[in-house]
């Protein structure tokens, strides 16, 4: 039986405008971080990979009516080539893209085939490389996926908190996998300074504006997860808000990228949404310029869990962020639960701790009217959310939920 109940559920806050919103055209510093040529060959790439197919747009029917708007979809993540979160998008495919420059390199031929990446033509070459990348678990997860797609080998650095479960997904696919002392942001500097005396080759999925090509690899990967869910939305132009979150910012602003690109400037709104304890886009945003936030950033939502803003990020959400805002641990632990029972009357679904921080952000705001006035939120809102990740590590999920990924799932089949 699902409880119905009339209310959204009532979450803790903090809601703040960015100083440095403009309503601006995308102009050349955007298109040097995310341009419509790379959206092109990102696209035309990741759907010849084996097993490529949209994920689903799912419409939130009763959550929508509970939170008093007119449509909230969730673009569903949790199945992306079987990985469990839109990360390969970005990951891998900044693999092949450094694979390919590498081959060209060592040929001299100007022009490689992907394909030819893919089905084995450079082994010999491939082999010889090694990428690497820090990781909260699934960009890891992620790049080994794609070093092991494109033969060639990878070594994946994680911090102190990074669970069990999340280790052994990365390890699972070929990754040498090195625990470090310290935070994210700690690991992210060990993985530099290996691939430094090594002569590795970096994936981050972040930027301090000196690495630079990877990154944007990784973004214009994920441009294709937001292409598929405007294809996908039933109805014509923008949705009127997108509650989106970030940890190092990098998934946002390929998103707001694609829509600001396709939709002009204003057209819809941006809301940016951070655990509390890692919110460096929320200060940073707040105060106008980039902070680095510090503390053990320890989230419950672990792909979030970042402290410092990326650099190919911030000319992009910078000016087109309407607002900033941070929730606890809770309310994200309490949306995966109503995902997974179909509290409100919905179809239960999979979600992992990071993919629901939009959805919780949204519905903070939701039930708080001060909030939905500075926001414009009101029954003519359509509402788009992006749920980056299923129960990526099951031992977590099975910790919130009560229940394992496996047994919602058979609940949805049953009810279905
Ligand atoms: C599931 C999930 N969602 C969202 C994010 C945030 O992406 P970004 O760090 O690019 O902001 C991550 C990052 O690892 C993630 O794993």
């Amino acid at each position: 039986m699902t409880q119905v109940t009339k209310f959204p559920p009532d979450y803790r806050f903090e809601l703040a405008e960015n100083m440095l919103y403009r309503q601006l055209p995308y102009g050349p510093d955007q298109e040097a971080v995310l341009d419509e040529k790379g959206f092109q060959r990102a696209v035309k790439i990741i759907r010849s990979w084996p097993d490529y197919a949209p994920t689903p747009l799912c419409r939130l029917e009763s959550i929508a009516e509970v939170a008093g708007v007119a449509d909230v979809h969730y673009k569903d993540e949790s199945g992306r080539f079987g990985l469990g979160s839109f990360k390969p998008l970005g990951g891998a495919y900044a693999v092949v893209r450094l694979l390919m420059s590498q081959i060209t390199a060592a040929t001299g031929q100007e022009q490689v085939d992907p394909n030819d990446v893919l089905n084995g033509r450079y082994k010999e070459i491939a082999s010889t490389i090694t990428v690497t990348a820090a990781t909260d678990g699934n960009h890891g997860r992620s790049v080994a996926w794609g070093a092991r797609l494109f033969g060639c080998r990878c070594v994946i650095f994680i911090h102190e908190t990074v669970s069990p479960g999340r280790e052994h997904a990365i390890a699972a696919l070929g990754a040498e996998v090195r625990r470090t002392r310290g935070t994210y942001d700690d690991a992210v500097r060990k993985a530099d300074e290996t691939a430094r005396q090594e002569g590795w080759h970096q994936i981050p999925d972040t930027s301090d504006g000196v690495v630079v090509e990877a990154p944007r690899n990784v973004m214009q990967g994920y441009t294709l997860m937001a292409q598929e869910a405007m294809d996908q939305l039933p109805y014509q132009g923008p949705p009127t808000h997108i509650f989106i979150q970030a940890g190092v910012g990098g998934m946002a602003a390929a998103v707001v990228a694609q829509f600001w690109q396709r939709f002009g400037p204003g057209r819809f709104k941006t809301v940016l949404v951070e655990p509390r304890q890692a919110a460096c886009w929320f200060h940073s945003l707040k105060s106008g310029a980039p902070v680095v936030v510090s503390g053990d950033l320890d989230s419950l939502m672990a792909g979030l869990a970042c402290g410092e803003v990326s650099r190919l990020a911030w000319p992009i959400l910078a000016p087109a962020t309407d607002m900033v805002m941070t929730v606890d641990d809770a309310a994200a632990a309490d949306c995966m639960r109503l995902m997974a029972e179909g509290r409100y009357g919905d179809r239960p679904m999979v979600t992992g701790e990071s993919a629901v921080a939009g959805l919780a952000g949204f519905l903070a705001v939701a039930r708080d009217e001060a909030a939905r006035e500075a926001l414009a939120i009101d029954s003519n809102s359509r509402v788009l959310l992006f749920g980056t990740e299923g129960a990526s590590d099951p031992e977590t999920y099975m910790a919130i939920v009560g229940r394992s990924a496996e047994d919602v799932r058979k609940n949805i089949q049953g009810s279905g």
